[in-house]
């Protein structure tokens, strides 16, 4: 039952939802990485909830630094991040205990943890865990973004409204720093808040796709045959609650594609190899290749809905109605759009430290 990510920059979550705080421990950051607490903040604050779409549970993300950081760098040491739960209602959660939210882990964790687990707030199964990832994911992407690689990622569709494509990268991750929903179309953003406000009007949800992307990597980077680009950031992307698929590239639609049109061409321009399509996403052989480092990941419509669901009570065994009360956003995809992106860079921190060794992304170097 651990609780941790990655090989050598590892990143280990505790807490519960409604526990009295929550956290995360990232281990074997280089030494020299700056850490800037209002860099922190704003991922955080990225990760909350908007005004008029979001569940009405309200935290501030009071969050401490506890170790591994000295005169604003990272030391090499166990970086600890704990942050405050302070809006819990517990009396929420036990109105039906016992009763199995279908989409939630409700029943799965009960079979899991035999009745110990702490249901309050979904438990550790709660989207709040993501806050404590996000905090350490800025610290990663501080690392990386030191060493000139940069990401970012925009809600490419959610509820059935398309944003436009990424276009200039570096452009675009500026502009979803404050993103509306984070979305890069400020009329299909506009144009969500309303599909997702139609949603809660109905007490339903809605889901969505993200896309993440990543320049500056440096190509050779990934392990084989079992530790590829892919099978570590698809191991960190499905770690997201609410995650049920992610694809690299043109994904899916490769399934329709003749080799011709899959294959992406090489040119040397500028002295540099490239590919003047980037159907792959960046990846070949599951090791980059130099191009922008491109995936989308899908998240589904939020699981606590206001409608009357068919569910079981597992401690009668008996079928049962569920109407739900409590406070729960009816769309999560804009919220993991930072979590996606603080995943994406402690996994891509993991993967440079096993390529260069540890102290690579430090100031050291
Ligand atoms: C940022 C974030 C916030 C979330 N908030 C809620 C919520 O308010 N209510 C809810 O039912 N699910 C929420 N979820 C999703 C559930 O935690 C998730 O669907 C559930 O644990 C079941 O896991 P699975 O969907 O990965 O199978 C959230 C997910 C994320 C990433």
């Amino acid at each position: 039952m651990k609780n941790t990510l990655g090989t050598s920059v590892t990143v280990t979550l505790f807490g519960e939802s409604h526990g009295r705080e929550i956290g995360a421990v990232l281990s074997g950051m280089a030494p020299g990485v700056a850490v800037d607490e209002a860099t922190i903040a704003a991922a955080l604050a990225r990760r909350r909830p908007t005004v008029g779409t979001g569940t009405a549970r309200r935290e501030p993300d009071a969050f401490r630094v506890v170790s591994g950081v000295f005169h604003g760098k990272t030391t090499g040491a166990p970086l600890c991040i704990v942050i405050e739960n302070s809006d819990v209602r517990d009396g929420d959660y036990e109105a039906w205990r016992g009763l199995a939210r279908p989409g939630h882990a409700d029943y799965a964790a009960y079979m899991k943890y035999h009745g110990f687990e702490d249901y309050r707030g979904g438990g550790q199964f709660s989207g709040r865990m993501t806050a404590p990832l996000v905090a350490v994911g800025a610290v990663a992407e501080a690392a990386l973004f030191a060493k000139g690689i940069l990401l970012g990622t925009h809600v490419a569709e959610v509820g059935g409204v398309f944003d436009r494509a990424f276009g200039d990268f570096a452009a675009d991750f500026k502009t979803l720093l404050t993103a509306p929903l984070g979305m890069l179309d400020e009329k299909a953003a506009e144009k969500a808040k309303a599909v997702i406000a139609a949603a809660a009007d109905e007490g339903d949800s809605v889901g969505g796709v993200l896309e993440t992307a990543v320049t500056g990597l440096p190509a050779g980077v990934g392990e084989p045959f079992f530790d590829s680009v892919e099978s570590v950031l698809s191991h960190g992307l499905f770690s997201i609650p609410a995650v049920k698929g992610v694809a690299f590239g043109a994904g899916f639609d490769f399934a329709g594609m003749k080799g011709s049109e899959a294959n992406d061409p090489w040119r040397v321009v500028n002295g540099r190899p490239v590919t003047l399509t980037n159907k792959s996403g960046g990846v070949t052989g599951g090791i980059t290749n130099g191009m922008p480092l491109m995936f989308r990941t899908v998240v589904k419509p939020t699981p606590s809905i206001y409608k009357t669901q068919q569910t079981i009570d597992f401690f009668k065994g008996e079928n049962a109605d569920l109407r739900l009360q409590g406070r729960h956003d009816p769309a999560v995809v804009h919220r993991a759009r930072p979590v996606a992106d603080a995943v994406t860079a402690l996994v891509l921190c993991d993967l440079l430290a096993l390529r260069y060794g540890t102290d690579y992304l430090g100031s050291a170097t």
